[in-house]
């Protein structure tokens, strides 16, 4: 049956994804993987050029991947699975060798596990435990969790829906905090008795939108290791409904800002859709504002820039105002509120040790579908931001601070990220043969010393619709790039593309056309000055079924390695190598669950991908922390059981409960940490 028999129709209604639901998809992204939006540049696709490259480097290196990949299964080569290491009500595994993994986190890679699985699962010798789940208390007082008597008040204090990005932030003395993104919300999984989006009622809606934004969490750790949450005044909601932002920057108090509540241009009420981020040299958190137009209703008088450039319907195309947010809140009516939608789409910036700090909102680093920020000092000092924008056909950014600070960050501060040059990259099949990388690529500046670096367009213009400055200086349009992350021993920068279903351009070989399972580009800078405005790279991996003939490893064996679809966040352990990848449409392409891998980095085995865990049926891996000193990862499970049809009522999985349990799932944080030998 529908998810919603009442519900507008989706303009991807029959659309089917695997076992995420149709509905939840658009809402969540907007149908990033089906489409493109606003206009782009007309240099050449990453596609032609990654073509170009990787045959070029196959007749180089004598490599070929149909020959590397053929008769190869990895779906089935891959060891048995390990049973889990705690499954709910399950207890601890006997320890198991580690085969693969950095010191500290050895593991044997477990089996793809089938899209059906509504398990958790996680090496032999590891255990995992949730940490927190959505609606648990954050804020001092807040009521338990009680899916029967939610309210907007209530969800202001506790943990938000759909935890994505999260970040481990050692206090010392056995203390830590939490800081989660909240991205999105799935109310026919939220409510009981739900029928439709259009039915919620006024309540609903204002408890969705504070169910979205960020969460800072007290941990202590507890006896057996694992961390737990303690009531703390640290302890901390960011929301959608109530939070006031700071835009800072150059263009803040801009007129493009301005609405009539807010004649400074300086204030905004909420952050919204909250995807990725990364941590500032400062100890603070950044996060980025993604899908920000779903929420609002377009009309047909607001500015064209948001309908053509960022997706934006208006009022009779059904698809902006599918939340009925506009209900309950004006802002959220572009035919009342037309500047509101402008004041979301930037990165945004936490400071969680200062339950008092005003979060800000930084127009420095540009307006678009942000899936984060993570950031690196530069040699000189600068401090460079790389980010992602996940949208097929849009692009891969850099943000280079205009002030300078100390070895690691020392006398860093937020107001670092205030100027800057905005960069955006574009991609070329030059390849540098001496060493073996695929191409070269330029960064092409945006804004220049406070300036505009586009013809025809002002510094505003430029940073409120920065998708339609990087398409005017002809920048590359990538498969949906999300999660973009310098290595901290290397510089070396590493590009998540999950996948690109509407890329015209055919080819051979990966990026492909129609690419269903996605890419990892490693980049780097020219002269390894992350300021600089040149550099070279590799194709990493080309992700999907290793038997697939299209993929590669970086040469690594296909049949040697797990399958891997849909690259979404990639982190690194501060102090051992190697990358780690998780998943986010894995059982939509390839018919298993999400998962979180590792991959190294260097020597004989770069690019040997191992599946450290899978998440349960309907879910995806968000967030990865990884902390080898401590054994431990953490991940956000985010929306368990986001299957078509699924409600509260009739729910697809049963997470973090477990299979005999009657409740509905939960969103959660999940502490993965080695406990056998
Ligand atoms: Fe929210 Fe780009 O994933
Ligand atoms: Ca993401
Ligand atoms: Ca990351
Ligand atoms: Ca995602």
């Amino acid at each position: 049956m529908s998810l919603s028999p009442s519900r507008t129709p989706l303009p991807m209604a029959g659309h089917t994804r695997g076992n995420r639901s149709a509905a939840t998809c658009h809402f969540k992204c907007g149908d990033a993987c089906l489409k493109a939006e606003g206009s782009t540049s007309t240099s050449p696709s990453f596609a032609a050029v990654a073509e170009a490259s990787l045959s070029r480097r196959n007749l180089l290196l004598g490599l070929g991947v149909v020959a590397v990949a053929a008769g190869s299964s990895a779906v089935t080569a891959q060891p048995a699975a390990a049973a889990p290491g705690k499954g709910a009500g399950g207890g601890p595994a006997a320890g198991a060798p580690g085969t693969v993994g950095p010191k500290g986190l050895a593991f044997t890679p477990i089996a793809s596990v089938a899209s059906t699985v509504d398990e958790l699962t996680v090496p032999q010798g590891y255990t995992w435990k949730p940490l927190i789940s959505w609606g648990d208390p954050v804020v001092q007082g807040a009521p338990a969790f009680d899916l029967d008597r939610q309210s907007p008040e209530a969800q202001e204090k506790q943990f938000g829906y759909n935890c994505d990005y999260l970040a481990i932030l050692p206090q010392g003395r056995g203390k830590a905090l939490l800081v989660s993104n909240h991205e999105y919300t799935n109310e026919n999984l939220m409510y009981p008795g739900f029928t439709s989006e259009e039915a919620l009622t006024p309540a609903q809606l204002r408890t969705s939108i504070a169910a979205h934004g960020l969460s800072v969490v007290q941990l202590r750790r507890g006896k057996d290791g694992f961390w737990e949450v303690e009531p703390s005044k640290l302890g901390r909601r960011f929301t959608g409904l109530s939070t006031e932002f700071e835009l800072r920057g150059p263009v803040a108090g801009s007129d493009l800002l301005k609405t009539a509540k807010d004649p400074s241009g300086r204030r905004v009420v909420g952050t919204l859709n909250n995807c990725a981020g990364g941590t500032t040299p400062w100890g603070t958190v950044l996060s980025g504002e993604e899908n920000f137009d779903q929420y609002f209703r377009g009309d047909a008088a607001g500015d064209p820039r948001n309908r053509d450039t960022y997706g934006l319907v208006d009022k009779d195309g059904k698809v902006g105002n599918g939340r009925y947010w506009y209900k309950v809140d004006d802002r959220f009516d572009v035919a009342k509120t037309p500047n509101e939608i402008n004041r979301f789409g930037w990165i945004v910036e936490v400071d969680p040790r200062d339950p008092r700090s005003t979060p800000v909102k930084h127009t420095a680093m540009g307006r678009f579908k942000h899936e984060g920020a993570t950031t690196i000092v530069a040699r000189k000092g600068n401090v460079v931001a790389y980010m992602g924008d996940d949208t097929a056909n849009q692009h891969l950014y850099k943000f280079v601070s205009r002030d300078r600070v100390g070895g690691g960050g020392k006398g860093g501060r937020s107001e670092v990220l205030d100027a800057g040059d905005l960069y955006v990259a574009k991609f070329s099949a030059e390849g540098d043969v001496t060493t073996d990388r695929d191409g070269t690529g330029e960064w092409i500046p945006l804004t220049k010393d406070g300036q505009s670096a586009v013809p025809g367009m002002s510094l505003e213009e430029v940073l409120v619709f920065t998708r339609a400055a990087a398409a005017k200086v002809g920048a590359t349009p990538m498969d949906r790039p999300e999660d973009v992350e310098p290595d901290p021993r290397t510089g070396y920068v590493y590009v998540a593309c999950t996948n690109n279903s509407s890329r015209k351009a055919a080819g051979p070989a990966n990026p492909r056309t129609a690419n269903k399972y996605g890419h990892v580009i490693e980049l780097r800078e020219s002269g390894d000055d992350a300021t600089g405005t040149r550099f070279d790279w590799s194709l990493l991996l080309v992700c999907g079924d290793p038997a697939d003939p299209t993929t590669y490893f970086s040469g690594f064996p296909a049949d040697k390695v797990s399958p891997i679809s849909c690259p979404d966040n990639v982190a690194f352990d501060k102090d051992q190598p190697g990358l780690w990848v998780s998943t986010d449409g894995a059982p939509s392409s390839i018919k298993r669950n999400d998962a979180l891998h590792f991959v190294p980095l260097t020597g004989p085995e770069r690019g040997r991908v191992s599946q450290f865990l899978a998440v349960p049926t309907g879910a995806e891996t968000c967030g990865p922390w990884i902390d080898a000193a401590d054994g431990s990862v953490f991940v956000n499970v985010q929306h368990p059981g986001e299957v078509d049809g699924a409600v509260v009522d009739r729910p697809a999985s049963r997470f973090p409960y477990g299979a005999g349990s009657q409740r509905t799932p939960r969103p959660s944080t999940v502490q993965v940490r080695r406990t056998g030998k």
